[in-house]
């Protein structure tokens, strides 16, 4: 696998592999890797695609600073990991690299910015749209593959490249989880024992919504449950749990119930916060 540092360089080689008729797929990514970034590796690879992973933890997205100072970072592991793949190249630039100058941009994602996410953490897809822009400018790729596990990422990316009208195919690929259902994430690292093993009760009580839900139960005695639960224990703090139409994530409530829909939450447990996410059909 070759690493890049520079755009320059990258440009350099992305330009040669194009000149050779390849396709290229892209996986961007802020590192600590495991098998759920892998399975957006093997998806680009299996298409036959010349597979670049980037590695940057994107300053714009993170509105903690502590969370961008915690966020875990483990590149030769990473590297490791990327090798076994078969990934053919991997960008790890610099913050210089990708914002030489502050980017001002500002996005309109109109409600996809303001529900869920979007509501509970302002700006952040502001600074994804950023990088995410930035980054296919620098890898043009044919296709780009995200994880349905940050799901309303994907919508966003999908609006991204549509409004900038950028030439590539966004792919969804399924969730990627531990035995125990636990939806892998760079930051499941961060869980002490007792938060890893309060952390499975996430997975545990979306599976139970998604009985619920076609059992025909109203959405707010869905909701009520899955609060209650959560409140049984102080290392729980639920930000939000709310069952939407998957196409717009429009929240869904007792008068407007569909056939399917998508429950998604977002937990800390102790200070880490975690995101999943279930369809319900
Ligand atoms: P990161 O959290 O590193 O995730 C990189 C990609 O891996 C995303 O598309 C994410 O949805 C996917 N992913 C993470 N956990 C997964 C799992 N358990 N199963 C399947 N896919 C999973 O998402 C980001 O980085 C950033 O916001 C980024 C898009 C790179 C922009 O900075």
């Amino acid at each position: 696998m070759l690493i890049f540092e520079r755009n320059s360089e990258l440009k350099i080689h992305l330009d040669r592999i194009r000149a050779e008729s390849r396709q290229i797929g892209f996986v961007p990514t802020m590192g600590a890797l495991h098998a759920g970034h892998i399975s957006l590796i093997n998806e680009s690879k299996k298409q036959g695609l010349y597979t670049v992973c980037s590695i940057f933890v994107n300053p714009t997205q993170f509105n903690d600073q502590k969370d961008l100072e915690n966020y875990p970072r483990t590149p030769q592991a990473d590297i490791a990991m990327l090798e076994q793949s078969g990934c053919d190249a991997l960008f790890m630039p610099s913050a210089e690299e990708i914002y030489p100058k502050e980017d001002k941009r500002v996005f309109n994602f109109g409600e996809l910015d303001s529900l869920l996410e979007g509501a509970h953490r302002p700006g952040h897809f502001n600074g994804v749209a950023k990088v995410v822009s930035i980054l296919f400018e620098k890898v043009q790729p044919e296709i780009a593959f995200f994880g349905s596990k940050d799901y309303q990422q994907v919508m966003v990316v999908k609006e991204l490249v549509k409004q900038l009208n950028i030439p590539v195919k966004i792919v969804a690929c399924s969730i990627i989880r531990e035995a125990d259902g636990l939806a892998m994430s760079s930051r499941n690292t961060r869980l002490n024992k007792e938060e890893r093993e309060a952390a499975k009760l996430i997975p545990l009580l979306l599976n139970e919504s998604k009985l619920l839900y076609k059992a025909q139960k109203p959405i707010s005695e869905i909701k009520a449950f899955v609060a209650s639960k959560l409140a049984q224990k102080t290392i729980y703090n639920l930000d939000y749990f709310e069952i939407c139409d998957p196409n717009n994530l429009h929240v869904l409530s007792d008068k407007n119930e569909l056939s399917h829909g998508i429950a998604l939450i977002a937990c800390f447990v102790g200070n880490i916060r975690l995101i999943d996410n279930l369809l319900l059909d």
